[in-house]
């Protein structure tokens, strides 16, 4: 059994036709989604369309849950954007999702942490606004209690995969869609990969155990960047040409 994992695509169409068409030439049909499915100033749409005719099995972002529960008065730029490109099919096909849930037996799929939408789980932030990989003890405290062989989550943008010494198998496959951004929570930091690829992963399980693979898949960002400047986001387009925020 062969599966990818697809997360965190941002409204982003480009990026994800060509992750798309690298699973096809690699033969890879089934997949799953971590969410943040549509949020940013791209082409939010598309890629619902896409999805919707895909049917992956998927979870609900945090950005997901934003665009059916907020006012969009107090709306984020980047989900106001999306909000404003979806039908009420779109934003239904959301309320549907699960925020957890288990496929192949034992794989949990999560967007953030099994309990938590918006938690950064394998990276943290200090105080002073720089990201490190998370300590063994962090890691094991989120994937308490979650009976799986594979746990997939999210939402910080960078890929990863960690083993517990349980055996458990914990994997970020990156975003599809947005290789670098700011936030202000907890406090204002940056997260980037440094390429403006697209990134997603392939799951194989061998005699029980879980092989990993990342994929890092060139596309012409140059599209999406447009996208971006036309929405009136400089920050995005630069983040999506480059795969860096810092200039
Ligand atoms: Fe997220």
């Amino acid at each position: 059994m062969k599966f990818a994992v697809l997360a965190d695509i941002h409204g982003n169409s480009f990026a994800l036709e060509a992750v798309l068409q690298d699973m096809d030439a690699l033969g890879v049909t089934d997949a799953v989604n971590l969410g943040d499915f549509f949020s940013g100033p791209i082409d939010a749409a598309k890629t619902a369309s896409i999805l919707m005719e895909r049917d992956f099995a998927s979870v609900r972002g945090n950005h997901d849950r934003y665009l059916i529960e907020q006012d969009p008065t107090n709306m984020g730029p980047s989900d106001r954007v999306a909000l404003d490109q979806l039908s009420e099919q779109h934003l239904q096909w959301i309320a549907d999702l699960p925020t957890t849930r288990t496929v192949f037996d034992d794989v949990f799929l999560c967007h953030a942490t099994p309990r938590s939408d918006s938690t950064y789980w394998l990276e943290r932030v200090e105080n002073n606004g720089v990201v490190r990989p998370a300590s063994l003890a962090e890691v094991k405290a989120e994937a308490d209690g979650v009976d799986a062989s594979l746990i997939l989550c999210a939402h910080t943008h960078i890929p990863r995969c960690v083993r517990l010494p349980d055996g458990r198998v914990i994997v970020n496959p990156g975003s599809v869609g947005c290789p670098a951004y700011d936030d202000d929570m907890p406090v204002y930091h940056y997260m980037q990969t440094g390429t403006p690829n697209a990134s997603y992963a392939l799951l194989e399980r061998h005699h029980g155990e879980w092989n990993v693979t990342f994929r890092s898949v060139l596309y012409d960002a140059k599209q999406a960047s447009d996208c971006a400047l036309l929405n009136e986001r400089r920050d995005w387009a630069r983040a999506l040409q480059t795969g860096w925020f810092e200039e």
